[in-house]
């Protein structure tokens, strides 16, 4: 039962008006089965005796003698002026039938359907709370600046009367997408009408709402390989045939793909930084891949996830931008360049279908919080979004030179170390024969949380690695753990 500074809500008992049980002791007995169940939990405050009586329909007369009993025998304590609370200390561990009663019971074998099925064969993985360094793709998250957030946080909750904490507008607000419209002009070369955009929580929102809308059973989708693990299964949920598609030096490998694999629907590609060998997607192959699309009549999503991180010349403008035939869905995420929580990403959605993917969101979950959306817009109006990319920027650069380094002077007889221009992680290729599952695990029990590549693929691609995450791991730390790390994969080799 959730902790209320007014007191729990005791929602769920009732008085049986009709038994030849006393008011007073089904009530008295309600409240102790609560607390020795332990829904009723040390510390918790009761309601006052008045909202109590007035809830059950009882006099208060009858409420206080049941509260000062459970005083009395210790079940509870009283305190002046602030009310009467459940004690603390109360040792439950000495009522085990009561104590195995709670323990929750094991689900039972279901089967519901093919779509649960490949659910539950997802590798994605569920990520929450600490992380271990070199996991990929989790920003500086102490170096975000909260207390500036913090302000503006407080200014979008209190501000137009508390609109704010109503629902939001289905397709985001129309500040934050002229924030981001603009953004996307400024730093990917894009232009780009505000009323294209779509806010979602996330780009992985982003990517189930276009398989929701444009998918159908058997569908083919052309994904890379290695690819977003939590994208392809999305696309396999929702029924499609994820056609892998290897990737070479010019990112995507077409010929391959239409060699192989029959016309597709969709294409999944992360042209900026390849998701995750870091390939930067030529710009022939990018003219080819809009005119494929064309010509075929498929769609594009372009998942551009970590593009604000690059740390030599200029990035290629988005595939986005040189779609004149507007195949491409763009989709953009805050997860990177702020922090994941937010839940904040966007999809510019070719015309045309920017009604039906409102409509989608809508389904989907409604909208994402107008708070949050209103801090975010002010915050890169202000231009502290920019101000923080920048910093970022110079630390992340900094971290991927250590790390390269370090792998190159302490881990070189176990791994190849490819530094990278842009983004959060890189790889390393394992020598002796080293298999990237068995050094994820054996890194993970030491406290390195690098992941292998061998989940991002549908395909074996024949050469073990493991992705290790550079941006969250301080410069200063990064030599130790290198060093943790070879020892590890010598005990391996
Ligand atoms: C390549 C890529 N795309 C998209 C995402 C999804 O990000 P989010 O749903 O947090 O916006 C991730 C998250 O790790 C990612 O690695």
């Amino acid at each position: 039962m959730p902790k209320s500074p007014g007191g729990a809500l005791l929602s769920g008992f009732d008085i049986d008006r009709m038994s030849p049980v006393p008011i007073y002791r089904q009530l008295d007995a309600s409240l102790r089965r609560l607390i020795l169940k332990g829904t009723l939990s040390p510390g918790q405050k009761l309601p006052s005796t008045r909202e109590l009586a007035t809830d059950l329909g009882v006099s208060r007369i009858t409420v206080k003698s049941v509260y000062e009993q459970l005083v009395a025998e210790g079940y509870a304590q009283a305190k002046t002026g602030a009310g009467t609370f459940i004690s603390k200390g109360l040792d439950f561990e000495a009522t085990p039938r009561i104590r195995s009663a709670r323990r929750k019971p094991t689900p039972p074998e279901v089967e519901i359907s093919d779509r649960a099925r490949t659910i539950m064969s997802s590798k994605a993985s569920a990520r929450h709370g600490k992380t271990d360094p070199f996991r990929p793709g989790v920003p500086a998250l102490d170096l975000f600046p909260v207390k500036v957030w913090d302000k503006y946080m407080m200014e979008a909750m209190t501000c137009h009367e508390r609109h704010n904490l109503s629902y939001g507008q289905v397709n985001g607000s129309a500040a934050l997408r002229r924030s981001i419209a603009n953004h996307l002009t400024d730093a990917r070369g894009m232009q780009v009408d505000p009323d294209q955009i779509v806010i979602t929580s996330g780009a992985q929102q982003a990517f189930v709402l276009i398989a929701f809308v444009l998918l159908k059973k058997g569908d083919t989708v052309w994904y890379e390989n290695p690819g977003h693990i939590a994208g392809r299964d999305v696309m396999q949920i929702m029924g499609a045939n994820v056609a892998p598609v290897p990737i070479d030096d010019e990112g995507m490998d077409l010929s391959h793909a239409q060699d192989n694999h029959p016309t597709p629907t969709l294409i999944f590609t992360t042209p900026s930084h390849q998701q995750p060998l870091g390939t930067t997607m030529s710009l022939v192959r990018r003219l080819s891949l809009l005119n494929y699309a064309h010509d075929n009549d498929a769609w594009i999503i372009e998942d551009d996830y970590d593009s604000e991180f690059r740390y030599r010349g200029r990035p290629l403008p988005a595939l986005s931008a040189l779609d004149s035939k507007r195949r491409v869905f763009y989709v953009g995420t805050f997860s990177k360049s702020m922090f994941a929580s937010m839940r904040l990403g966007y999809i510019v959605v070719p015309p045309g279908l920017v009604e039906t993917f409102a409509k989608a969101r809508n389904l989907l979950g409604q909208s994402s919080s107008a708070v949050v959306e209103q801090a975010l817009s002010r915050f890169m109006e202000d231009g502290r979004f920019v101000e923080h990319i920048r910093k970022m920027r110079r630390i992340y650069r900094e971290r991927r030179d250590v790390l390269f380094d370090c792998l190159m002077n302490d881990c070189a007889a176990y791994l190849t170390p490819q530094t990278t221009d842009a983004g959060m992680h890189m790889l390393g290729w394992l020598k002796n024969g080293l298999d990237d599952q068995v050094a994820h695990r054996a890194l993970l029990a030491a406290g390195i949380e690098s992941l292998p590549l061998s989940v991002y693929c549908l395909e074996p691609v024949g050469r073990p690695a493991i992705v290790l995450g550079f941006s969250c791991a301080p410069a200063a730390r990064i030599p130790k753990l290198v060093k943790r790390m070879a020892a590890v994969l010598r005990d391996l080799s």
